[in-house]
């Protein structure tokens, strides 16, 4: 059985619309793949219960604890090894992660990213796709190289910006085609 580790920060819903996929569409048996943890560094995270209650091992490991970026990476690939995962899921870990980190997993790392890349790298994706006045929004499922943000395209997703759009509504539209994209990416790269 292939392992997937999910690596979250807050509220996980892309970590639990890829776990309602693996069940829904039964991964184990079609793909011989299995969610087996998903990690935290933040302890509250709300993502962490959800996992729990689906009986998938969970982890935190707080990066405050941590006198640098590098030591904090060293031990999350540490605690990540642990489960021997043929994919690392990015799925809103709100860390940038050291080049080290990214080369330890080249090629079996993923993020979800609130944007159409390459436009709109880094934070406030929305805000500043209806600021730019753009007509056409989305997400990207990619796999992680050194530079943020940057690294190739697997999925994506387009949904409009309406006139009345806030940063919120517009993130809420765009977060529905997140949960479709997502699992689809993982489902479509872990069958080849
Ligand atoms: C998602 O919108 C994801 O695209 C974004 O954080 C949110 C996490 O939501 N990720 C990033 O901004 C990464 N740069 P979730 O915790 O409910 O899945």
């Amino acid at each position: 059985m292939k392992n997937i580790v999910i690596l979250i920060s807050g509220g996980g819903s892309n970590m639990a619309a890829i776990v309602r996929a693996a069940q829904q569409q039964d991964w184990a048996q079609r793909l011989g793949v299995r969610v087996a943890a998903v990690i935290s560094n933040k302890a509250d995270a709300k993502g962490l219960e959800l996992a729990r209650a689906q009986c998938i091992a969970t982890e935190v490991l707080d990066h405050k604890q941590f006198a640098s970026r590098e030591a904090f990476d060293t031990a999350l690939a540490a605690l990540i090894d642990q489960y021997d995962p043929a994919l690392v899921v990015l799925a809103g870990f709100m860390r940038i992660l050291s080049p080290g980190f990214v080369a330890h997993y080249e090629g079996r790392l993923t993020n979800i990213h609130p944007s159409l890349l390459p436009a709109f790298t880094g934070l406030h994706t929305h805000q500043r796709a209806i600021d730019a006045g753009c007509k056409f929004a989305g997400a990207t499922v990619h796999l992680v190289t050194a530079e943020l943000d940057v690294g190739p395209i697997l999925d994506q997703a387009v949904v409009p910006v309406l006139p009345q759009d806030t940063a919120d509504t517009l993130a809420a539209r765009v977060l529905s085609q997140e949960h479709l994209i997502y699992p689809r990416a993982i489902a479509n790269l872990l069958s080849k």
